[in-house]
């Protein structure tokens, strides 16, 4: 079987890994304790992983194997059988919006064959995304806001002012904020996600036109393999706090520590990029139950057959 067939075969178990995920997350939303979600996310999808006929490493995970005992970067998961796969994962994006009954908290991952998707370290990562239907150089992680969001307008034809950019909700992003309202552009904020604030810039249903700001670089690459299957540009560098963390990116094999990274260097191969909802979000619907059942929406997205699907399943609550 090709790479390309033997990804796409893992669809169904991966789309299923994230829902089990979502449900066990779901039982936690609103009950203050964000770590308890997280750890049920991370054991669900674990189990469901182990399930799959692959021989899956985790290349984006929990963090390094002394502080994750579960779903650790380097750790091996699957049967041990069938295709070599490399596996970006969040179980629970959003875990203080999960604990506090807010919105926007999903189960996220990404398959590739091996190699396909970057090994970045558990930093910041400044970030900026389009959708599809620019040309490249349209934006530029080195410019302002401001310009980019001027450069943006120019080529979708329109005033800055009908622009939408989505911002994390940081007092970090304080400058990015004026600058971007500079330019007169709207903002939405989110309060934790940027996963899904960068999917939300290449999704025609959402208003939303660009993703700025500084994130975690786990999730920049989760974002990169999505915008691979959807189409769209995004530009990072990793930013580092302190030498602990820059050495962390060397560990990870990073030589160049100001690399801008594109779409194609952090996504290089083909991917499947899976989010199922655990709170209601603008994409997707969170975890619903009702007599008996409990019902999920998932975004299934696939680079190589460029299909995007939004499916709900609903499995009773016995099994
Ligand atoms: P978690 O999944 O760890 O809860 O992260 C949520 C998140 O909002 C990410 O989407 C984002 O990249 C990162 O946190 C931002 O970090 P910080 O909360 O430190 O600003």
């Amino acid at each position: 079987m090709s790479n390309a067939k033997g990804l796409e075969a893992l669809t169904n178990d991966a789309v299923n890994a994230a829902e089990l995920a979502a449900i066990a997350a779901s039982a936690l939303v609103g009950r203050g304790d964000k770590i308890a979600a997280d750890q049920a996310a991370v054991d669900a999808m674990r189990t469901a992983f182990n399930a799959m006929e692959m021989r899956g490493r985790i290349v984006i995970g929990e963090g390094e194997r002394d502080e994750a005992p579960m779903l650790y970067i380097g750790e091996e998961v699957g049967t041990g059988q069938g295709p070599e796969i490399d596996i970006a994962l969040d179980p629970l994006e959003g875990t203080d919006v999960t604990a506090k009954g807010m919105r926007d908290a999903l189960a996220i991952l990404a398959l590739s064959p091996r190699g396909g998707l970057l090994y970045a370290p558990d930093t910041y990562m400044d970030k900026i995304a389009i959708g599809a239907g620019y040309a490249e150089g349209v934006i530029d992680l080195d410019a302002s806001p401001e310009d980019n969001i001027r450069s943006l307008a120019r080529a979708k034809g329109v005033d800055p002012s009908q622009i939408t950019a989505c911002v994390l909700d940081r007092e970090r992003h304080e400058g990015i904020a004026a600058s971007i309202r500079k330019a007169g552009a709207r903002i939405t904020f989110i309060g934790d996600g940027d996963v899904a604030g960068v999917m939300m810039a290449a999704d025609p249903e959402v208003d939303v036109d660009i993703y700025i700001g500084r994130g975690g670089a786990p999730e920049g690459v989760l974002a990169a393999a999505g915008l691979r299957c959807v189409g769209g540009q995004i530009q990072c560098r990793l930013h580092f706090r302190n030498d602990d963390e820059r050495a962390r990116a060397k560990r990870t094999g990073i030589e160049d520590l100001d690399r801008k990274y594109t779409l194609m260097a952090m996504a290089s191969d083909d991917c499947l990029l899976i989010a199922t909802g655990v709170t209601d979000g603008r994409m997707v619907h969170g975890v619903r139950k009702g007599a008996g059942w409990v019902e999920t929406q998932t975004l299934v997205y696939s680079s190589i057959t460029g299909v995007r699907r939004k499916i709900s399943t609903r499995r009773p609550l016995t099994r």
